[in-house]
């Protein structure tokens, strides 16, 4: 049975990819709501014959792709996209963001940072009043893993690392690096706290997405909100 929140998400992913224009090179998001995304511009390659490249934002965003029929390219070849269409963890009214949940947060920073235009897709529970339920991704470096928990402790953070649930031991990103899932209780500055974390040797990435996303579809079982810059 097909959940409300499967349609919500297909919705939401159908109405992002209305941005997407011919001879378009497009940033493809990663999570499950992308993945509908990714497929959808699959069906319009396949059936509309629109020219898109996409620029896959994981390895799952790369395999959806291929299976989806969408000719791929790189960042080297096209540092500047039109458009980049990625799901979300949490999405607050400025449209400031946390992602990461499927451990993808650093390229799709990457990704999104290089896009003329970014999309956020999701259903409506991603809508929160204020960033933090949700705990905050942190790629880093396991060489610095130890020193980089000891830093978020000193900013008030509660890290705890991200286990894998196929294997034994501990989430190994596209990059090589270790996830460390942070609670910070309710974010009043995301972009303060982006900063802080960023100035800590060892982390990569951080999953506060702020001041990236131009517009956000959530759907809901009866519409769809929509959320512009
Ligand atoms: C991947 O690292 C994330 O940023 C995803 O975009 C986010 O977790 C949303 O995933 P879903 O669409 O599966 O909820």
């Amino acid at each position: 049975m097909v959940t409300w929140r499967e349609e919500a998400k297909r919705k939401a992913a159908l109405a992002a990819v209305q941005h997407v224009k011919d001879d378009f090179v497009v940033g493809l998001g990663s999570g499950s709501t992308a993945a509908y995304v990714i497929e959808e511009i699959g069906r319009l390659i396949r059936e509309d014959g629109i020219h898109v490249l996409g620029v896959p934002s994981s390895s799952q965003a790369m395999m959806v792709a291929v299976h989806s029929g969408v000719p791929l390219t790189t960042l080297d070849e096209h540092p500047v996209i039109d458009l980049d269409i990625d799901g979300a963890d949490e999405v607050d009214g400025k449209l400031d963001m946390i992602k990461g949940g499927g451990g993808a947060l650093t390229r799709e920073k990457i990704v999104a940072h290089a896009a003329k235009q970014v999309v956020i897709v999701g259903d409506e529970t991603k809508l929160v009043e204020k960033l933090g339920a949700f705990k905050v991704p942190v790629e880093a470096l396991p060489f610095a893993f130890a020193t980089v928990k000891a830093e978020i402790k000193k900013l008030g953070g509660k890290p705890f690392l991200r286990e894998s649930k196929g294997k034994v031991g501990a989430v190994v990103t596209d990059n090589g690096n270790y996830i460390l899932d942070v609670d910070f209780g309710f974010i009043s500055d995301a972009e303060e706290l982006n900063r802080q974390l960023k100035l800590v040797p060892g982390v990569i990435e951080t999953g506060l997405f702020v001041r990236l996303a131009d517009v956000v579809y959530l759907a809901k079982p009866d519409g769809i909100i929509k959320l512009e810059k």
